[in-house]
């Protein structure tokens, strides 16, 4: 591993920018956070003296929370901050309210919003690093840093793995994310859906692009299903929720037709009953939930790194 790799003091805004050797590192440090996650004494002074602005101009339950819980572990304080009840709705604008928390001093913002690059915006325009939580359709790399640990620590190795990417690959900024984590570690991606969930200029990314289910994930190693994002839909995307359950949705009879040790992944939140039969989703091949763990991990690895720690250093 190049000891010259850092990501110390550095926004993490997407995932194009970002080396096989950062992505390695950032992995491997997550591999200690776990280790410390499941102390008793689940905390340790790395990061003690710090403070992380969470900042959530959208909801949020999965991010925040494993954020929070991150910067906590490693005994950094947190101030969070939501629109609702905020000078926001006296017409402040988004930069003058973030450089309103900024001067207050914390050293790192974690940032979600619903418009495409704003935290590239902010992260121009104030000192300290800016930590994309989700922008808009645009990209959520801590979700895919997050995916590929789960696999890695499911299946031992990205490398040569089969991925399918099933669903509203248009409005997902998990799909844009993963699909760049994933071939930059040696998996070979596919999207899955309606045409008119997968925009055209998604072939320009060198994936190739299914429009019926059973045929594309018949030799698959990974499954992410992805949530249809009602809150997105401006147009008619596809006629029902039922058609689209059954055209897409995963079925338990083509389940049990797949490769013996197929995992199913989902960012959440769900839509039960519309991506996946509910047993599914809480089935023996679900890792969901091992997801939402493994964001605190790896969160606390992004912070840990920024802030100055360094692989390898022993985490007491
Ligand atoms: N996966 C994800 O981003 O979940 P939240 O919207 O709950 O943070």
């Amino acid at each position: 591993m190049n000891k010259q790799i850092s990501l110390m003091n550095r926004s993490f805004l997407d995932v194009e920018s970002l080396s096989r050797e950062e992505i390695e590192m950032i992995l491997s440090t997550a591999s200690s956070m776990k280790e410390v996650m499941n102390r008793d004494i689940k905390k340790v002074p790395a990061l003690r003296g710090k403070t992380i602005a969470l900042m959530f101009f959208e909801a949020s339950t999965r991010t925040r929370t494993s954020f929070d819980l991150a910067a906590k572990m490693l005994s950094a304080d947190t101030i969070s901050f939501t629109p609702a009840g905020s000078s926001m709705a006296k017409g402040e604008t988004l930069l003058d309210t973030v450089k309103s928390i900024i001067s207050m001093g914390p050293d790192l913002v974690v940032m979600r919003h619903a418009s495409s690059g704003a935290p590239y915006f902010v992260s121009k325009n104030i000192s300290v690093p800016v930590v994309n939580a989700g922008d808009g359709m645009h990209q959520h790399p801590t979700q895919a840093m997050l995916d590929l640990f789960t696999v890695r620590e499911k299946k031992g190795r990205i490398e040569g793995l089969k991925v399918a990417i099933v669903g509203d690959i248009l409005h997902s900024r998990v799909a844009r994310s993963d699909v760049f984590a994933f071939k930059k570690l040696g998996a070979s991606v596919r999207f899955v859906g309606p045409p008119t969930f997968i925009p055209e200029q998604m072939k320009y990314l060198g994936v190739p692009i299914y429009y019926d289910l059973r045929k594309a994930i018949a030799d698959v190693d990974v499954i992410i299903m992805l949530r249809i994002q009602l809150e997105r839909q401006g147009a008619c995307f596809f006629p029902s929720l039922r058609e689209y359950y059954n055209l897409y949705g995963l079925k338990k009879e083509l389940l049990d037709s797949l490769k013996k040790d197929v995992i199913i992944m989902h960012p959440g939140p769900l839509n039960r009953g519309v991506e996946t039969d509910p047993e599914i989703a809480d089935g023996e091949h679900s890792v969901i939930l091992d997801q939402v763990t493994n964001g605190v991990a790896v969160r606390a690895a992004l912070l840990y790194l920024i802030l100055g720690g360094k692989q390898g250093d022993v985490i007491n």
